[in-house]
């Protein structure tokens, strides 16, 4: 099912009680940062989405953690569970042997095609621009001041939408914001990411301005799709259509030549300055530190579109887990199928909320030759945003790596130090402060694989310990009489 907008996605929220109202005087100053925090580290059906509906100082209300459970954010992508949607990815993968004497595969193909494909919709009149602001003001919307040493109020769930100076091609992402005042904030688009190309693009061309605009507040399938780490000429939105099963509204900016979802709360419109740059930061990130200040664009708002009375949606990162490892490990789940198709000996892949996306990926393979395990990691390591991956775990089919006392267990006792790690240099995440150089460090791959003679071990290796069955099944018999 696809939600219209925000709304129908925070009601379904409330039918199951999975969204909290709160009514009591906040502050976006720290004090929503420290009540989300808790609430997102509870267990169980404590653990909710919270609607703080007074501000102190804003008319609008703020909404928080809304994607921060396995359950929240298998609701919000519409489905049960996460794995649902690579289910559905795998289907439409099957693609049937197509040869002259099956013709009839071909118009088979058709209803997957229209299943998979639905383009945007571009309307009028649209609901995210029922006030239309020509003298923005960014002092109303009630940015977060997340953690103290933050170097100022943040957007934290932006998406960012930019066109490619050559190609046209639209680009959505969702990079923060900090504010510096009524109209100006930063963009931190990393240099990795498609925004800064789009940038660099229209910079090399000569170009003094990147017409940008700022979508908050979305249908959550949207939200999730600037998030995905997409191949640059994928659209974000043709991507949200097939995870939504229905097409984006988009609607055109009043000021500028880009079209925004037409359901969304607020729209910032404006531009970045080719040629001006501004400390950023330092902000409190989702490594559970503070990301360093840097230099990044400027973005200048010119309009403010908004609802009636819109909902500002908002998130807070900060030491795992959080909100955001949720959107994490959608994105593991969906992109699975598709790793798999360029690496058919991939079982499974975990990368565990403390990792925050970027720092760890363990993936079980099907070994089939030697050093395979090596294969894969420099396959994942060359592979768009995995080119990050600071640690890459392997080991064999079988094992569990959703366990991760499983995965702890093999590879302390499966590794050899001399021969089982890979350590390689090259890109790191900007915000990975460990490596001696920003942008680029040492990766390290574990092999914990069964180590093969021809990879060198010429020993027996050891059977893993396993009760017999017929043994198992007879103590499963006299299992309650034991009364244990
Ligand atoms: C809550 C949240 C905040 C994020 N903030 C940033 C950011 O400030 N800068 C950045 O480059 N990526 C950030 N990301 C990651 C990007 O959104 C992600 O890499 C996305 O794929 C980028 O889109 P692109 O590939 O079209 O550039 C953030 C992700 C989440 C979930």
């Amino acid at each position: 099912m696809a939600y219209k907008d925000l709304r129908e996605f925070m009601a379904a929220l409330e039918e199951r009680g999975w969204l909290k109202r709160i009514k009591t005087e906040v502050s976006a100053q720290l004090e929503i940062t420290e009540i989300t925090d808790r609430v997102s580290k509870l267990s169980g059906d404590k653990n909710v989405a919270l609607l703080f509906e007074n501000v102190r100082g804003y008319d609008y209300p703020v909404l928080m953690n809304a994607f921060g459970s396995y359950e929240r954010m298998a609701l919000a992508l519409g489905v049960e569970k996460l794995d649902d949607v690579a289910d559905e990815i795998r289907e439409i993968l099957k693609l049937p042997y197509v040869s002259l004497q099956n013709k009839l595969s071909v118009v088979s193909l058709i209803p997957m095609a229209k299943r998979a494909i639905n383009f945007p919709k571009y309307v009028k009149n649209a609901p995210c621009q029922e006030v239309v602001e020509t003298e923005p003001d960014l002092d109303k919307l009630p940015i977060l001041k997340c953690w103290p040493l933050d170097g100022g109020p943040f957007v934290t769930l932006p998406l960012v939408f930019t066109k490619n100076p050559a190609t046209g091609k639209r680009n959505v992402g969702m990079y923060r914001l900090q504010k510096y005042d009524k109209t100006t904030t930063g963009m931190h688009w990393h240099i990795h990411k498609n925004g800064a190309d789009n940038f660099r693009d229209m910079k090399a061309q000569g170009g003094a301005r990147l017409e940008a605009a700022v979508a908050i507040g979305t249908d959550p399938v949207v939200t999730y799709a600037a998030t995905a780490p997409l191949p640059r000429d994928i659209d974000e939105m043709i991507f949200a259509g097939f995870l939504r099963h229905k097409s984006v509204e988009l609607t055109k900016c009043k000021t500028v030549d880009l079209e925004v979802p037409a359901t969304a709360e607020f729209i910032l419109e404006g531009y970045v300055d080719t040629q001006e740059s501004r400390r950023e930061g330092p902000f409190g990130d989702h490594t559970g530190y503070y990301s360093l200040a840097d230099d990044y664009p400027v973005f200048h708002v010119t309009c403010i579109t908004h609802r009636r009375d819109p909902i500002y949606f908002a998130t807070v990162v900060g030491k795992p887990p959080m909100e955001d490892c949720y959107l994490a490990k959608a994105t593991e789940r969906i992109f699975l199928p598709l790793l798999q198709q360029m690496l058919p000996e991939v079982v499974d892949i975990n990368m565990p909320l403390e990792g925050v996306f970027h720092d760890c990926v363990i993936v079980s393979i099907k070994k089939t030759f030697p050093m395979q395990a090596r294969k894969v990691m420099h396959a994942f390591w060359g592979m768009g945003q995995m080119m990050n991956v600071k640690m890459i775990i392997v080991v064999d089919a079988h094992v569990n790596v959703q366990d991760l006392h499983e995965v702890w267990w093999r590879v302390y006792n499966n590794i050899d130090a001399k021969h089982d790690l890979e350590i390689v240099e090259g890109p790191l995440d900007v915000l990975d402060h460990s490596s001696p150089m920003p942008k680029w460090g040492a990766k390290l791959g574990i092999d914990a694989t069964k180590t093969w003679p021809e990879e060198g071990h010429a020993r027996e290796w050891p059977e893993e310990i396993a009760m017999s069955e017929d043994v198992k099944r007879l103590v499963d018999e006299k299992w309650a009489s034991l009364g244990l």
